[in-house]
Formats: structure tokens, C-alpha cells, sequence
């Protein structure tokens, strides 16, 4: 798939943005490698921790819905009341779920804005020494 259409449906996810504390509206697309794409939006909550971002939301959908394998996700993100002028950058967290499902050489992080212009990284460039699950289970 496009990375600008990519870009294109996580603008129209922000739409769905719940943010009526920060006011800070985040979309994402995560394209999985059978082609198919799982929007997110921020949903927020009046306990704040329980808030989940963009990027999750994508990912826990995806991943309830069977899917393990994943190639890019595109994010958008700035203040409610405007489409994005900036890009925005996955939080430490999201970055840490994108490393439990996805090569970090491989997966793409695609940081999108308004007039389409995206920047395009690896999950490796972004979360240098991700810690991984093989880790974990190393005896
Ligand atoms: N947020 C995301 O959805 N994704 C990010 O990558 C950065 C932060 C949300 C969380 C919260 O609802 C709002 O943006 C402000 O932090």
C-alpha cells in the first residue's frame, strides 16, 4: 500500500478522537502484511492512566482480531481544533508494543501531517536496544 494513503486514513481516524482533556487529537493506520489496515484514535479518560493512544488502539484491534504480522503504521497528531500542522512521534509506550509484534529493522513508523508530507523511519531508529520477548524467555 501507499504510504501516503496510509497517512491519508490516519487522518480520517483522528476524526474519532476522544480527547476532551488534552485536546491533543492522534490518528494511526496499521497496515498488516495480508494488506489489510487497522485504524486508531487517542481515547482519553477522566483517570488519565487508562487513556489509550492512537498507536495501541491500532494495535489491539489488529491483535484481537487474529492478526500477528505487521509491515508500517502511519500517525497524525497536533491540536483538536486543526488537522495536523507537525508531525508527531509514537510515545515510549506505543514504541514498546510496536517492538512486541514487529521487527524493528522491518516495521516502518510513518509520521504524517496534514499536507500529506510524511517522514518514515524504522521501529529500530526510534527505539534503539528494544527490549524483546526472547529476552524474557531466555533460560
Ligand atoms: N497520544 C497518542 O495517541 N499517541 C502518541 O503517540 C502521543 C500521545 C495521545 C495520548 C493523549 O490522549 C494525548 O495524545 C496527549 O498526550
Amino acid at each position: 500500500m501507499d504510504k501516503t494513503k496510509l497517512v491519508e486514513l490516519a487522518l480520517e481516524a483522528r476524526h474519532f478522537s476522544y480527547c476532551p482533556y488534552s485536546g491533543f487529537a492522534v490518528g494511526a493506520a496499521l497496515l498488516c502484511e495480508d494488506g489489510t489496515v487497522y485504524t486508531g484514535c487517542n481515547i482519553e479518560n477522566a483517570a488519565f492512566t487508562p487513556t489509550s493512544c492512537a498507536e495501541r488502539t491500532a494495535f489491539f484491534k489488529a491483535v484481537s482480531e487474529g492478526k500477528r504480522s505487521f509491515l508500517a503504521i502511519a500517525v497524525v497528531g497536533g491540536p483538536s481544533e486543526r488537522e495536523p500542522e507537525d508531525f508527531c512521534a509514537p510515545c515510549g509506550v506505543c514504541r514498546q508494543v510496536m517492538m512486541e509484534f514487529c521487527d524493528p529493522k522491518a516495521f516502518r513508523v510513518i509520521l504524517g501531517k496534514k499536507d500529506l508530507e510524511y517522514r518514515e523511519y524504522t521501529l529500530e531508529e526510534i527505539l534503539p536496544l528494544g527490549f524483546a520477548g526472547e529476552e524474557v524467555n531466555r533460560k
